[in-house]
């Protein structure tokens, strides 16, 4: 379970930084994605310490998500400024039911991690929430975009489980 929060964590700070590098910096939808950028880079520092306390060796297809996250996020971008936040969106649906399948297979079993994970699906939802408060919907191609992006994360995260 860290070894693929965490990637999903960095995969997610890298998304956001591919953005980043593209919008104009004073865009609403900028500062919204810097706000959330921030809370992200804490949900990785997080993992991070988790799997050094816990002895959890990262996945092997870190450089992969380094490349792919910013490259998602830097076309996203390219797309539209609304497009940016429809990844968001699409990332986020994808986050918040991987996050409560995982509580749902903790139950009590570690009610450290358990409350981690409680928290940043919280902060996941709330990202989700605010892209789509903002117009994410009216990304050119929305139902096509948002679910070649989930797809995307779906198979990102089985792939972090594994390798
Ligand atoms: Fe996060
Ligand atoms: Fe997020």
């Amino acid at each position: 379970m860290l070894r693929v929060n965490q990637a999903g964590e960095y995969g997610a700070t890298r998304i956001y930084a591919g953005q980043l590098a593209v919008l104009r910096a004073n865009c609403p939808e900028a500062k919204l994605i810097s706000r959330m950028a921030t809370q992200e880079q804490r949900h990785l520092k997080r993992f991070n310490d988790l799997m050094a306390e816990r002895r959890v060796r990262p996945t092997l297809l870190e450089p992969l998500w380094n490349v792919a996250g910013f490259a998602l996020g830097a076309a996203t971008a390219l797309m539209s400024e609304k497009a940016a936040l429809a990844c968001t969106d699409a990332v986020e649906t994808v986050i918040d039911k991987h996050y409560g399948r995982q509580l749902d297979q903790i139950d009590d079993q570690d009610p450290e991690l358990a409350s981690d994970i409680a928290q940043f699906r919280a902060d996941e939802v709330e990202h989700r929430d605010s892209a789509r408060e903002a117009g994410a919907a009216n990304a050119a191609g929305y139902p096509l975009l948002t679910a070649t992006i989930r797809a995307c994360c779906r198979v990102a995260i089985e792939l972090s489980k594994r390798i």
